[in-house]
């Protein structure tokens, strides 16, 4: 398979287990935290990586920023294998291409630094603009994030901004580098709920005007909504449903999902009948036995599913989830006599 530019980044197989516990609690267990993912960012797209706290998010962003390397698996970018590019040129050169932007921008940004040095650093890093055209490219940046007139901003330090200024000040920063994929972890999570909407709308005009791949990791399916072109949901460390935004959202595969997406308010989905939850474990990705890791959590479970490990199984077209009753593969479902969509489910 040949990665195309249209899908600057790959994924295939990607893994990364941890030990479970810290210090002297360290043992042999084994949190795997990313298991066996592979999807692929397309430019002009944003793909939402949701799931609950713990599911494996940002795992995935940090392996895809390179700040981890993978236990196994690799990372394509525009077709070549990086994971085993290590020289500090080659990590450089990818990290110019695919920036990450962090969920706490007061945190990622030095206090005692002024919003120039902030954006000048990268420019002079990656070598991106001449010496004399520093000044204009700083401006054009901040106006590009909608930080307007961009000579208020220059010398303001980080503590002078509210924190939806210091985002965009964070996103200027990565857009810096000039990059084909931007990872954003949780962006918008520590922000006040009137100017998420903003930042949100600010992705939203980058994906369409940069033709940015777009990775935008949230707990918040909401947002989700609002934003994402096509959805990958995590559970466990692995991913259960995949598909167009539209069609995971509006018709859920996964009772995962539909667990998620009952608890987020919605007018549009009007009486859409609730799934009863039961209390699960919340360990369900440390040395995870065969079988479903949603089992102890999920309502329509039968037999099979403390037994047999799911497969993502494309239940409709471009469209998969990993669940023995609602996307069973051909296997499973002759051997069970199980239909291909749960009557439970709407189709
Ligand atoms: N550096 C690490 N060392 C050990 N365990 C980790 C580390 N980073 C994450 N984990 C574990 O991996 C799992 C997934 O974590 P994370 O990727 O942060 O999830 P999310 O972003 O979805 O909340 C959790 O069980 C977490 O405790
Ligand atoms: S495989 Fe079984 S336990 Fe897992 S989500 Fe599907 S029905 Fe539920
Ligand atoms: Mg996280």
């Amino acid at each position: 398979m040949t990665a195309s530019i249209s899908a600057p980044v790959e994924v295939r197989g990607l893994t990364k287990h941890f030990a479970a516990g810290t210090g002297l609690l360290r043992n042999r267990s084994r949190v795997h935290a990313v298991d066996d993912l592979t999807f692929a960012l397309r430019a002009g797209t944003i793909t939402a990586l949701v799931g609950e706290s713990g599911s494996g998010k940002s795992t995935v962003a940090r392996l895809l920023a390179r700040l981890y390397d993978p236990t196994s698996g690799s990372v394509l970018f525009e077709g070549n294998d990086v994971t085993s590019e290590r020289s500090r040129e080659d990590v450089l050169r990818y990290r110019s291409r695919v920036q990450m932007i962090f969920q706490d921008p007061f945190g990622s940004l030095n206090p005692v630094k002024t919003i120039r040095h902030h954006l000048s650093r990268p420019l002079r890093i990656h070598e991106r603009v001449p010496r004399s055209g520093m000044d204009a490219r700083l401006c054009e940046l901040l106006v590009t994030v909608g930080l307007v007139p961009p000579e208020k901003f220059l010398e303001k330090f980080p503590h002078e901004l509210s924190g939806g200024q210091r985002q965009r000040v964070a996103i200027a920063r990565a857009l810096a580098a000039e990059p084909t994929v931007l990872i954003a972890d949780e962006p918008t999570s520590m922000l006040d709920v009137s100017i998420r909407v903003g930042i949100l709308n600010l992705m939203l005009e980058l994906k369409e005007r940069e033709r940015l791949a777009f990775l935008y990791v949230t707990h918040d399916l909401a947002s989700a909504r609002y934003v994402a072109d096509i959805v990958l949901v995590m559970y466990a460390g692995q991913i259960v449903e995949q598909g167009p935004a539209e069609r995971v959202l509006q018709r859920p595969l996964h009772p995962y999902t539909r667990l998620l997406l009952a608890s987020v308010p919605d007018p549009a989905a009007g009486a859409r009948e609730r799934i009863e939850v039961r209390k699960g474990l919340a360990s369900a990705a440390v040395d995870p036995p065969a079988g479903c890791r949603f089992v102890e959590r999920c309502p329509l479970r039968v037999g099979i599913c403390s037994e047999v490990t799911p497969e993502l199984v494309a239940a409709r077209p471009g469209h998969s989830a990993r669940c023995h009753v609602t996307a069973p593969s051909p296997a499973i479902r002759e051997d069970n006599h199980v239909e291909s969509a749960h009557p439970a489910l709407p189709r």
